[in-house]
């Protein structure tokens, strides 16, 4: 019997990981063009980096964490999630001043899977990290929702809301929780047991909708300073053409954040309940991890999700060329040209088992070539005879004229 993958985790193969290499392409390209360098930091941490950063009481610390004890008795965690990392590797490296990183990586959470919901998952994020102004929040949002509009997923909106700063949030959690206590009867187990821990978090249960859609929400309790950074951010987004709704009841399932939140729906994603990225401002969580206040805002984008959200369309070619050797004395020449072709950008491939010419061009099909380049007897002549694969005539051409018969990549 052969091991199969671990429930909830996925094997990404080709041809459908051609979509995973132009998502990720595609945010390495943004990433570069908007300013963010390239993090990387380790796929597991310190447990104590995720209970502090991310949040004792959140349900990802709770339930979700792959938390095991490793030969040094350390008690390490996959990361669930990369911010609380990439603001460690910040104060760990001594950096100061405004900081810009761009990360892509595996994450894990222990939840049930189901589609878009995966133990081992992939983000995409950026994080700007030492940048208080609303414009910062508002280059982040515009990112979140240009990358989905790159990959051709329509109609996402972004759900904005401040949470306001934690000075707001004493007297509103208590109104919250007096609110919630004349209630308790009626809530969820779940909710229950949130009022003392994290109040804030009934807000998003959806099995307390009823009763959570009358309670009072935090936009409408902040502070002069909370209110004008989102009064900064809707005026950026306006500009920008960028349409968002205002949620109050979106409070996200972390911990560190403050002011803005914001998650992307879209209406063509199956489970449309599901964000397919989210983020927000986390001014606090530097100093949480025991550094020098930094205010910061980032997102990350689920990947997974986007994969499911991308409009099916007919997969372009995944190579420019597929060389044929119709004459076994000239496999080295064929050989020699496909190693100058691939040199020159172009994607190119030939066959090295020994096989006919028939099932050469069955193998140019089955790899989505877009030509096929036969290197034959023509060879003495310094020439190659080549065809479209869509339909087109044979024709001969000079070996040296095949790059710019195949065109540019
Ligand atoms: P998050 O909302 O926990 O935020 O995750 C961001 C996105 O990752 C979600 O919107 C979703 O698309 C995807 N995601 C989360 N869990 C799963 C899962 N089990 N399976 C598949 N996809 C999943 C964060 O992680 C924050 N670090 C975002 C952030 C960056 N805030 C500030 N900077």
């Amino acid at each position: 019997m052969i091991p199969n993958a671990p429930k909830g985790t996925d094997d990404v193969l080709p041809p459908e990981s051609e979509r995973w290499r132009r998502l990720l392409r595609t945010f390495d390209r943004m990433a570069e063009s908007y300013g963010y360098g390239l993090v990387m930091t380790p796929l597991f941490e310190a447990t104590e980096l995720f209970a502090r950063g991310v949040g004792e009481a959140t349900e990802v610390v709770e339930k979700q964490m792959y938390t095991f004890e490793d030969k040094g008795g350390r008690s390490v965690t996959l990361r669930p999630e990369a911010t609380a990392s990439v603001v460690r590797a910040y104060l760990q490296a001594g950096r100061q001043g405004v900081f810009k990183g761009a990360y892509s990586g595996p994450m894990f959470r222990y939840e049930q899977p189901q589609a878009g919901r995966r133990r081992q998952f992939f983000q995409v994020g950026i994080e700007y990290l030492a940048e208080p102004s609303p414009e910062a929040d508002v280059e982040v949002i515009e990112f979140g929702y240009r990358l989905l509009e790159q990959l051709g997923i329509g109609d996402v909106v972004v759900l904005l809301n401040s949470i306001g700063d934690p000075g707001d949030r004493i007297a509103y959690r208590d109104l919250l929780v007096a609110y919630l206590r004349d209630r308790e009867a009626d809530l969820s187990d779940e909710a229950r047991r949130r009022i003392d821990s994290n109040p804030l978090r009934v807000l998003d249960s959806k099995a307390d909708a009823a009763i959570v859609a009358e309670a009072p929400v935090p936009i409408e309790h902040l502070g002069p300073e909370a209110a004008g950074h989102l009064a900064g951010v809707r005026q950026g987004l306006e500009r920008l053409d960028i349409p968002y709704e205002i949620a109050p009841r979106i409070v996200r399932g972390l911990d560190y954040y403050n002011r803005t939140v914001f998650e992307y729906l879209s209406r063509s994603y199956v489970a449309a309940q599901d964000a397919l990225g989210g983020g927000g401002r986390y001014d606090l969580l530097a100093e949480m991890l025991g550094g020098a206040p930094m205010p910061a805002v980032g997102l990350a984008m689920g990947v997974d999700r986007i994969i499911l959200a991308m409009p099916e369309e007919q997969e372009p070619a995944a190579l420019d060329a597929f060389v044929v050797v119709a004459d076994p004395n000239r496999r080295g020449a064929a050989l020699r040209l496909v190693s100058d072709l691939r040199r020159q950008g172009l994607r190119v491939d030939t066959d090295l088992g020994e096989r006919s010419v028939k099932a050469q061009f069955r193998v140019a099909g089955r790899r989505r070539a877009s030509a096929v380049v036969v290197v034959g007897e023509e060879w003495e002549d310094g020439e190659v005879t080549v065809r479209r694969m869509a339909g087109g005539e044979e024709e001969r051409i000079r070996i040296e004229e095949v790059p710019t018969w195949l065109g540019p990549r």
